[in-house]
C-alpha cells in the first residue's frame, strides 16, 4: 500500500483576519494529535525572490506592478518541489496566503482583470482546503494599527475583499468561509474540523492543479 500523502490547506484573507494566528495554532495541534503538519507562508521572504518581494513591501524598492505579480507567483513556484516533497512524506501543510491572495491583491489594481493574474499560478499543486477567515474590515482594523508596509490601508483591504469574493465564487476550489470576527478559540475549533475533514479525504487521491 502507497503512503498516505499529507494535505494541503490554505488560510486566506484580508490583514489582521487572523490567518498566522490560526495557521499557528492548527499546526500545534494537529502535530499534537499526531498528524504530520507544517507550516508554509507566502510571500516566503527568505528566498533571493522573497527578499526582493519583502523590501517592495517594506517600501524600499519599487518594482512595477506586472513585475511584482510575477515575482509573487515565482516565489510559489520556487517552493513546489519542497512542497511536494513533504506531503508526499504524509506531510500536512498549513500554508499562509497563497495564490489567491497574490490574485486578490494585483487585482485590485486597476488595469488587471482576474484572467491574467490567475494566469501564472496555473498548475500549482491545488489546495484541498481553502478557508476564508472573513471579519468586514471596521473589525480587523479593531485589532491594532496596520502597519507601515506597502497595501496596508483600509481602502485597499475594502478592494482585495472584493476580489476575494469573486474567486469563492469558483466551484473547482473547496472553499469554506470562517467567521473569523469570534474568539481565537472557537475560530480554531472550526478550523481544526475543517483541517481533518480535508486531510482524511485528500490521503488516498492525487494533488491536484490548481485552475486547471
Ligand atoms: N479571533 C481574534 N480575535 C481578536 N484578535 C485576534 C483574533 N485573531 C487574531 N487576533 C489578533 O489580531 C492581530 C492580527 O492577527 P494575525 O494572525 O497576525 O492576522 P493576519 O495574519 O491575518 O494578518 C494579532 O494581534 C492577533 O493577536
Ligand atoms: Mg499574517
Amino acid at each position: 500500500m502507497t503512503c498516505r500523502r499529507g494535505a494541503i490547506i490554505v488560510l486566506e484573507g484580508v490583514d489582521k483576519a487572523g490567518k498566522t494566528t490560526q495557521c499557528k495554532k492548527l499546526v500545534q495541534t494537529l502535530q499534537d494529535n499526531g498528524v504530520p503538519a507544517e507550516m508554509f507562508r507566502f510571500p516566503e521572504r527568505t528566498t533571493k525572490i522573497g527578499q526582493l518581494i519583502s523590501s517592495y513591501l517594506e517600501n524600499k524598492n519599487n518594482l512595477e506592478d506586472h513585475t511584482v505579480h510575477l515575482l509573487f507567483s515565482a516565489n510559489r513556484w520556487e517552493l513546489v518541489p519542497l512542497m511536494k516533497e513533504k506531503l508526499e512524506q504524509g506531510i500536512s501543510l498549513v500554508v499562509d496566503r497563497y495564490a489567491f491572495s497574490g490574485v486578490a491583491f494585483t487585482s485590485a489594481k486597476p488595469g488587471f482583470s482576474l484572467d491574467w493574474c490567475m494566469n501564472p499560478d496555473v498548475g500549482l499543486p491545488k489546495p484541498d482546503l481553502v478557508m476564508f477567515l472573513k471579519v468586514n474590515p471596521s473589525e480587523a482594523a479593531r485589532r491594532g494599527q496596520y502597519g507601515t508596509e506597502r497595501y496596508e490601508t483600509s481602502a485597499f483591504q475594502n478592494a482585495v475583499q472584493q476580489r476575494f469574493e469573486k474567486l469563492m465564487k469558483d466551484p473547482t476550489i473547496n472553499w469554506q468561509v470562517i467567521d473569523a470576527a469570534r474568539n481565537i478559540e472557537d475560530v480554531h475549533t472550526d478550523i481544526m474540523n475543517h483541517s481533518v475533514n480535508a486531510i482524511n479525504k485528500a490521503a488516498n487521491t492525487p494533488i491536484g492543479e490548481l485552475w486547471k
